[in-house]
């Protein structure tokens, strides 16, 4: 699926990596003012279960991959080394998502090895457990660090570079549907998701007269990352969590990255400052 801005409109026909031929047609077809046939993809916590489909998904379709994690890729290497011979280009170092000097020194350099920067997938999480009147101060700060300033930091290199280059972009944030929905015991994620919102609905706001998207995913129980390790945890948890989801299971990594490819594809193209929630129904369900 190509990738495509709020930018100007342009007809004709533009030829995407792994044979897939877009015929750019339709009026409401956005594409980029400088079509490339390798979108660059920057995507933060990529070691991590979605992050990882995310990355997958992504460089299925031919893009240019730009990965930042706190952790080494000393797992993903066998993943990096198979994408590079499949002519994936593929640039990774460890970041931290909450050092702007860090964030802004990668993206300058993704930029320059790969050629742009197209795609910003918001990604890198942590939640911390417990109930408000019991939370450390500590916990509370770890939280909204690494979700929110973090977020911001990395929104703001991407958009800088995007704007500086002048042909449009994205940014999507992975968001939770707690942004929301409160929920007991995550107090700190759910504020660090709730501002997560409206920093994504602000930036949407400005970037939009640069042809820059900015929209979020939230996703509900996903059976990976944060959830999966709860799950694995606490397996007794599972089945009452798959009774709160009306479609009855959890979501997969997948189903994520793919929302998030929607969001970037010519089929949103009028989508901006928006949540896709993907939960299965379980906010629905809530007064139930
Ligand atoms: N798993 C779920 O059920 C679920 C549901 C809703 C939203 N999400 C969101 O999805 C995103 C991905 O989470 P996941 O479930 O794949 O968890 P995960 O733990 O598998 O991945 C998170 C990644 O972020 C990285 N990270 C953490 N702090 C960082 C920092 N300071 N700088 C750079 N990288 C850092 C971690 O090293 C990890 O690789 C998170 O934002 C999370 O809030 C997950």
């Amino acid at each position: 699926m190509p990738f495509a801005s709020a930018g100007r409109v342009r007809r004709g026909k533009a030829c995407f990596p792994g044979g897939l031929l877009a015929t750019l047609t339709d009026p409401g077809f956005f594409a980029m003012s400088s079509p490339r046939s390798n979108p660059v993809v920057l995507i933060t916590g990529a070691c991590g279960d979605i992050g990882r489909s995310l990355a997958r998904i992504f460089a299925g379709q031919g893009s240019s991959l730009a990965l930042v994690d706190l952790r080494s890729a000393d797992g993903a290497e066998a993943q990096l080394a198979e994408w590079r011979k499949l002519g994936v280009s593929v640039c990774f170092r460890r970041v931290d998502v909450r050092e702007p000097p860090a964030m802004n020194a990668f993206v300058a350099e993704a930029v320059r090895e790969l050629g742009g920067l197209d795609v910003c997938i918001v990604n890198a999480g942590i939640v911390e457990r417990g109930a408000l009147l019991e939370l450390t101060v500590e916990a509370w700060r770890r939280t909204l660090d690494v979700n929110l300033t973090g977020a911001f930091v990395t929104a703001q290199a991407a958009a800088r570079a995007m704007v500086a280059a002048g042909r449009g972009g994205h940014i999507v944030f992975i968001s939770s549907w707690v942004q929301d929905v409160p929920r007991e015991g995550i107090g700190a994620y759910s504020a660090s998701k709730g501002g997560m919102k409206m920093l994504a609905k602000t930036l949407a706001l400005e970037l939009a007269p640069k042809g820059i998207r900015v929209n979020l995913v939230a996703p509900g129980w996903v059976d990976a990352g944060l959830t999966g390790q709860h799950l694995q945890a606490h397996p007794e948890r599972r089945p009452q969590v798959e009774r709160q989801i009306p479609l009855g299971r959890l979501a997969t990594a997948d189903e994520v990255a793919r929302a998030v490819r929607l969001l970037c594809s010519p089929d949103a193209a009028y989508v901006n400052g928006a949540t896709l929630l993907l939960d299965g129904g379980s906010s629905l369900g809530l007064g139930r």
